[in-house]
C-alpha cells in the first residue's frame, strides 16, 4: 500500500485487505509446519502439527472458494505480524536444548500461530456477516472452529504432561551441564603445572 494511494476506501476494500492476510499468513504457515512436525518429539504433539498441516490446506482452499465467491483472484498481501511470529519460533527452537524443553516451547509457538488465525478469522466472521455475505462467513467459521479447536488441543498437552516433563528433564538437564562443567575445571586445574 503506497503513501497515496487510497486502495482502502470501503468495509468491503479493508475486507479484502484482511482477506489476502491471512491468505498470505496461511501459506506461510503451511510452509512452517512440516519443520516443527521434524522437530516435535512427543508422539501426540508430532501427530498433532501433521493433522493441522492438513487442516492448514484446507484453509488455504476455503480461502480460494472465498476469493471465488466474490469474484476475486487469489491473493497475497505480506503480513509481518506472522512472519514475526514465524521467525520468532524458529529462534527459540534453535535455542532450547533439552527435547522436552522444545516441545514446550513448540506449543507456545504454535498456540501463538493460532491466536493470530483466530483473531483474524474472527474480524473477517463479523465483517462478512456486516456485508451481507453469509455464505462467506460460513467458510470463514469453518476455518476459525478448526483454529479453536487446534489451540484447545495444545493446551490440552501441554497441560496433560508436555509442561511437566519439561520441568523435571530440564532440570536433569541442567544438573548433567554443571556436573560436566565442574569435572572440566578439576581436570585443567590437575593438568596444571605448578611453579
Ligand atoms: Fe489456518
Ligand atoms: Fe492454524
Amino acid at each position: 500500500m503506497g503513501w497515496f494511494s487510497e486502495d482502502i476506501v470501503t468495509m468491503e476494500d479493508l475486507f479484502q485487505h484482511t482477506l489476502q492476510d491471512i491468505y498470505y499468513a496461511e501459506n506461510q504457515i503451511q510452509k512452517a509446519l512440516p519443520d516443527m512436525v521434524e522437530k516435535a518429539t512427543d508422539p501426540e504433539l508430532k501427530r498433532g502439527f501433521k493433522k493441522h498441516l492438513v487442516e492448514t490446506k484446507g484453509h488455504i482452499k476455503r480461502l480460494e472458494q472465498v476469493f471465488k465467491k466474490l469474484k476475486k483472484q487469489p491473493k497475497g498481501t505480506k503480513c509481518p505480524a506472522i512472519d514475526g511470529i514465524i521467525d520468532e519460533a524458529n529462534e527459540i527452537a534453535g535455542e532450547v536444548d533439552d527435547k522436552m524443553v522444545l516441545n514446550a516451547a513448540l506449543i507456545a509457538a504454535a498456540q501463538a500461530v493460532e491466536h493470530y488465525e483466530i483473531t483474524r478469522y474472527g474480524t473477517l466472521v463479523a465483517w462478512a456477516r456486516t456485508l451481507g455475505r453469509a455464505d462467506v462467513a460460513k467458510l470463514l467459521e469453518a476455518n476459525l472452529k478448526q483454529e479453536k479447536a487446534t489451540d484447545k488441543k495444545l493446551t490440552g498437552i501441554a497441560k496433560k504432561k508436555i509442561n511437566r516433563k519439561a520441568l523435571v528433564q530440564g532440570h536433569a538437564k541442567k544438573k548433567k551441564m554443571v556436573a560436566r562443567a565442574e569435572r572440566d575445571a578439576a581436570t585443567l586445574a590437575v593438568g596444571i603445572p605448578s611453579i
